[in-house]
């Protein structure tokens, strides 16, 4: 189950947190993998422990994305798997948020998604051709891509976008006969980077420094008792990049402890 022997992967913002995770686990699976990211260091160090290779990966810019895919197309003959992971957290309520940083949640959490999707047709085409099941495309979007988020409208707004972006893409792939599969995934609240900027948000939006108080608060909105780990998204990640999701296109995948059952 879940093996992408031959595949080969290329998932932006995987230098740390949820797409590193989804790197070393597609590593295991026997896929071939490319990161991109702007924290250079931090992502050489997370390829070398794969023995993947690492690029410079603004997702905002459209000749890094060019950049990026020639790279994995040139060092490992093609590419299968796009997971467009890379995004950014605000935590401001739309009275306080400005204008320059809701076009900097924008330029991340949605054109670079649409430019990551654009820029590797071509070459996840070109190996569906080849495959038995096609390539694939995973989204990272979030529970706050499916019900509103009072800690965080904007971010909320654009996660919002990604999940019909993941819809409309599958869709017009489908048309087309490009055999490329299309998912996003929705996380609960993972503990990364961005999960403790989401705790200091919280405070802050309650009026106090205890991030303690704002970690409790979270925790006891996912029933399952726990917070996420990287692995829980990671694992879902590699299950919509396999074979095994094969009938899947146009599809959200949830995994959250339940917080949005209830
Ligand atoms: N952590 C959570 O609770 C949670 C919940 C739901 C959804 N998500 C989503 O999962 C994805 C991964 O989040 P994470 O928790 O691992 O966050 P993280 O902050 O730990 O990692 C995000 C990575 O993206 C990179 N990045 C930021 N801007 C970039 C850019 N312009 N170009 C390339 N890389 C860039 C960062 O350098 C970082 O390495 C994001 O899309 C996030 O919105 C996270």
């Amino acid at each position: 189950m879940n093996r992408l022997d031959g595949k080969v992967a290329l998932i932006s913002g995987a230098a740390r947190g949820i797409g590193a995770a989804t790197a070393r686990l597609m590593a295991e699976a026997g896929a071939k993998v490319t990161i991109g990211d702007l924290l250079d260091e931090r992502g050489r160090e997370t390829a070398a422990a794969f023995e993947g290779l690492y690029v410079h990966l603004d997702v905002t810019q459209e000749a890094d994305w060019t950049a990026a895919i020639a790279a994995a197309v040139e060092r490992f003959g093609g590419l299968d798997i796009l997971v467009n992971n890379a995004g950014v957290f605000l935590g401001k309520g739309i009275e306080e948020a400005s204008l320059d940083e809701w076009h900097r949640l924008c330029a991340v959490n949605l054109t670079g998604v649409f430019l990551g999707t654009k820029h590797a047709l071509p070459a996840l085409r070109e190996r569906a051709r080849q495959s038995a099941h096609g390539s694939a495309i995973v989204n990272l979007a979030s529970v706050a891509g499916l019900v509103g988020s009072q800690n965080d409208p904007l971010y909320s707004m654009t996660k919002g976008g990604v999940t019909l972006f993941t819809k409309s893409a599958a869709l017009e792939f489908a048309r087309k006969g490009y055999r490329i599969r299309v998912n996003s995934i929705h996380p609960g609240l993972i503990e990364t980077d961005m999960g403790q900027q989401t705790f200091v948000a919280r405070a802050r939006n309650v009026g106090t420094n205890d991030i303690e108080a704002a970690r409790q608060v979270a925790l006891e909105r996912h029933p399952i008792g726990r917070l996420g780990q990287p692995d829980d998204i990671a694992k879902g990640i590699v299950f919509l990049a396999s074979d095994d999701s094969a009938f899947m296109t146009g599809a959200g995948l949830v995994i959250d402890g339940g917080s949005t059952a209830q």
